[in-house]
């Protein structure tokens, strides 16, 4: 059911309203995955085609199964933003009762309406929905333009480390915006 966003501002109420995704959804989801990435760098036509084919089809199986949660963000009727919880395996480990943890995904508003606070807006409602699952943690790989949103809601930078084993074709990017979304 939608909602007014939970985002937690001093500035006036948002105009917006967040609600949880369907299955109807899908090609709105697939739209901002694949823009997410193009604004952080990826430019190459048919690398895009292709991951957006296997997001759709593996976004699917993952809503049908309740291990994708997603948010679309709309005003007047017009969808301006979205962003996913991906509930990703993990190995055990003390103090999580499921191997599961709540990953933050596909994060993505459209340009005229940034900075409105639709990703934060989105992010509270992952955030809520997170605790109210009983998780104990929230984790997200923060792109550039997102790094922002996420300290300001309390996200901390941890420890993980990875090593590159090859190059990544697909990118044109300037810097090391992003790794994983
Ligand atoms: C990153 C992204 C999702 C942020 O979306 P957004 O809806 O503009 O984010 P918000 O409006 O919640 O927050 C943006 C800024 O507006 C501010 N803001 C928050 N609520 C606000 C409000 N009610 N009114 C005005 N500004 C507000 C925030 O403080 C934030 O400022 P900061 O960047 O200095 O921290 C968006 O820029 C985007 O889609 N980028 C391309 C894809 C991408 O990089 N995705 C992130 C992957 S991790």
């Amino acid at each position: 059911m939608a909602r007014k966003a939970r985002t937690k501002s001093t500035r006036s109420p948002h105009s917006f309203k967040v609600r949880k995704a369907t299955l109807k959804d899908l090609p709105v989801l697939v739209a901002h995955r694949r823009a997410m990435w193009k604004s952080i760098g990826f430019r190459q036509k048919r690398k895009l085609d292709e991951a957006d084919r296997t997001y759709s089809k593996w976004a699917t199986s993952q809503i049908r199964n309740h291990a994708l949660t997603a948010w679309i963000a709309e005003d007047k009727g017009k969808i301006i933003g979205g962003g996913c919880v991906w509930l990703q395996p993990i190995q055990p480990m003390p103090g999580y009762d499921r191997m599961l943890q709540p990953y933050l995904l596909s994060m993505y508003t459209e340009p005229s309406s940034r900075g409105r606070g639709v990703a934060s807006a989105i992010v509270n409602e992952a955030a809520a929905w997170s605790r109210e699952n009983k998780f104990p943690q929230l984790r997200l790989h923060a792109a550039e333009m997102g790094r922002g949103v996420y300290s300001r809601r309390g996200f901390k930078r941890t420890w993980e480390m990875r090593l590159r084993l090859s190059g990544s074709p697909t990118r044109r990017s300037k810097s090391n915006k992003t790794g994983r979304n």
